[in-house]
């Protein structure tokens, strides 16, 4: 099959971008298909850290196509920080980065209002990233919104004034205080338009579907995770687009009866940056050492992430949401040293035994019911294949597989591409 997906399962941040960069050299083209600079995935290889946003984690492979589909939204002024950093690595991209003509474009105005739309909650903030993810994309729904492709356009500048000037008169709405340049910004915005100028625009779904007709490999890249998906997600505490396997369809263009094998991600625990429910989080040294080890911290707004035990209700709903086939276990070396390892299996909810993941997640609704296991003392992070792990992990491992019904195929040791175990 010519199409695999790779997905989040928990809340992002799970490691896709180092299971992309380890996998491109099996695929030809590496596709993201929703998101936007809201997401930071992070790839280490040669002793060196790259954090790309809203380029395909394919970009270091020297001859895979990337492609961003129509279902992303692209921030000019963050897609050309981003082309500046790979120019200064001397990547070649402008060969092989295209973008599709249909995805939307986050305006300056679009991260004005979804500040002002923050501030506004108050407490109830969503914990956005304040990249203007959700206006754009209600721009999108809308059916306001600008497009790579109007770019092209001779008038897009006068359809780019009038979506500003509404924006502003939205903002006005909100009531409140917001400090902003508008002319420094759209300085910005204007000269990250003529950077991604650059660049290939295309028609991303026939480009796609031809070459699934050409026998040629493609991954789907997702950004965020499972329980951020704005159907299925801890709403309203999610992003606003479908991180499911069902948004790599209308973000690509692809017929589901092209997708074949749906690989996904999940922490050997689980973290959560932003707010919203999180049953398995924890307030104690566990989860201290959890966020010091595994160095906690958001890759595009470098908050702390929250860090709790794996939640298997959760991971189970998030596989069968998204029909997953492989599972890939990630950041198990952080858990070496824990005397005993939880998982949650069960919750109770609202007094009664649950083992599906339930319209009402909040702490008052749900308390985590735990099985637990014997830790581990081996460092992992030299470990090179399946058979030197240590029993206790290799237990760990079983149970999940027994729970969840869908084997692990990769067990990352640490965030380097060559620490990473192929089962
Ligand atoms: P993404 O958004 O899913 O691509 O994940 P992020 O890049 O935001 O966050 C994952 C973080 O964990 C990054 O800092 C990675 O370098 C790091 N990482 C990935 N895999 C491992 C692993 O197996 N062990 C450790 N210790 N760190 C990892
Ligand atoms: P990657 O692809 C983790 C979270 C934000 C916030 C909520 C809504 O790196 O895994 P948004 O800016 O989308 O309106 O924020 O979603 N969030 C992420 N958390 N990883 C991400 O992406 C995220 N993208 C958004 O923290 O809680
Ligand atoms: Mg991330």
């Amino acid at each position: 099959m010519a199409v695999n997906l790779l997905l989040g399962l928990q809340w992002g941040d799970e490691g896709k971008g180092k299971i992309v960069d380890v996998l491109t050299k099996e695929y030809d083209i590496i596709a993201r298909f929703q998101g936007g600079p809201n997401a930071g995935h992070t790839l280490i290889f040669d002793g060196q850290k790259h954090v790309l946003h809203t380029i395909p984690s394919g970009i270091f492979h020297p001859t895979a196509m990337n492609v961003v589909g129509n279902g992303v939204v692209i921030d000019p002024i963050i897609f050309k920080k981003e082309l500046d950093n790979l120019d200064k690595l001397s990547v070649d991209y402008k060969s092989k980065l295209l973008i599709s003509r249909k995805a939307h474009l986050i305006l300056p105005t679009h991260k004005l209002l979804d500040a002002a739309s923050e501030t506004s909650k108050g407490k109830a903030k969503i914990g956005s990233t304040l990249k203007g993810i959700g206006p754009t994309y209600m721009d999108k729904t809308g059916r306001n919104g600008m497009r790579v492709g109007d770019l092209e356009l001779a008038d897009w500048k006068e359809r780019y004034d009038s979506l500003v000037e509404k924006h502003i008169k939205m903002i006005e709405f909100f009531d409140v205080q917001l400090d902003y340049n508008l002319e420094e910004l759209e300085e910005d915005f204007l000269a990250g338009v003529e950077k991604l100028r650059e660049l290939r625009f295309i028609d991303s779904e026939e480009y796609l579907n031809n070459a699934v007709k050409n026998d040629k490999k493609i991954l789907a890249e997702g950004a965020q995770g499972s329980l951020l998906d704005i159907d299925f997600g801890t709403y309203p505490f999610v992003t606003s687009s479908n991180t499911t396997a069902a948004g790599a369809c209308t973000g690509l263009g692809i017929a589901p009866n092209k997708i074949g094998d749906v690989l996904g991600i999940f922490k050997a625990y689980t973290t959560r940056v932003g707010s919203g429910p999180f049953p398995t989080e924890l307030f104690d040294a566990d989860g201290e050492r959890m966020a010091k080890v595994g160095h906690e911290f958001g890759a595009t707004t470098g908050r702390p992430r929250r860090c709790g035990w794996l939640d298997l209700v959760a991971l189970k709903y998030a596989v069968q949401v998204n029909g997953v086939t492989e599972l890939m276990m990630m950041k198990a070396d952080v858990l070496s040293g824990f005397e005993t390892i939880k998982v949650c299996t069960s919750y109770n909810y609202k007094g009664e035994q649950i083992t599906h993941f339930p319209y009402n997640v909040e702490e008052q609704n749900v308390t985590p019911i735990y099985s637990e296991f014997a830790g581990w003392a081996e460092d992992l992070t030299e470990m090179t294949s399946d058979e030197t792990l240590p029993k206790n992990l290799k237990d760990y491992i079983a149970f999940i597989e027994e729970e969840v019904g869908v084997p692990i195929k990769i067990v990352s040791v640490g965030p380097d591409r060559n620490q990473t175990i192929m089962r």
